[in-house]
């Protein structure tokens, strides 16, 4: 008899590329931050230490309680409550990781990270990141027409310009029941460009 819960997520073409590495995956309130619990299962799967913070517009897309039981580690929601020891949690994290992924990154969030932001749990790790050392993937996903806006493709070139890695949405189907491009890439799309980096 098969045990379902024992099978294997879809293969993974770069599972021995995650162990014991430490990763960060920021949530953004899009419509697709519930791709990013698969993300994160599998990268646990893969044997990474996956720690997750979530914005709070990500908290009313998906609870901070999925995170917490798929990555088996507590989720940073805000800067302001302490779940580790006396250094600020923010710095603590940033300084062991070896990658970061923002997925879903709404509009609203590139342009904070593009303006220099470090007001809520995603911008304020990402700040204290060493950037120099440790890769940033971000993953827009949004409609077609933010996805079109002036303001997105100057905060997109500004964010490529200081180093962030964009991870190009797909076209498709889209929450708004169109088709159009700013679709969040599927978790193995995701898992592939975080394994480029890291390798
Ligand atoms: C139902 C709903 C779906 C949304 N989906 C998206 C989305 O897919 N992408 C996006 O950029 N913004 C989306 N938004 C808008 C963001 O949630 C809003 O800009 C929010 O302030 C983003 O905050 P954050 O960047 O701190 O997570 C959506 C809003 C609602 C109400």
């Amino acid at each position: 008899m098969t045990d379902a819960s024992n099978e294997n997520p879809p293969s993974d073409p770069a599972a021995g590329v995650f162990t014991g590495r430490r990763l960060l995956v920021c949530v953004c309130g899009g419509i697709a931050a519930y791709k990013t619990a698969s993300v994160v299962s599998r990268l646990v799967q893969s044997g990474a230490e996956v720690t997750v913070a979530m914005t709070e517009a990500a908290q009313r897309f998906v609870g901070p309680a999925t995170f917490q039981a798929l990555s088996g580690r507590p989720v940073f929601t805000s800067a302001w409550d302490q779940f580790d020891d006396a250094d600020p949690q923010h710095v603590r994290l940033a300084a062991g990781l070896d990658a970061a992924l923002v997925a879903p990154c709404t509009m609203n969030t590139l342009a904070r990270l593009a303006g220099g932001f470090a007001d809520d749990a995603v911008t304020t790790t990402l700040s204290a990141v060493d950037r120099a050392r440790v890769p940033v993937l971000l993953a827009p996903s949004m409609n077609a027409e933010m996805w079109s806006q002036p303001a997105t493709r100057r905060n997109l070139a500004m964010l490529s310009e200081d180093g962030f890695t964009i991870v190009e949405p797909a076209s498709g189907w889209q929450a708004c029941r169109r088709d159009g491009a700013g679709r969040l890439p599927e978790p193995e799309v995701l898992i592939a460009s975080l394994a480029d980096v890291i390798a």
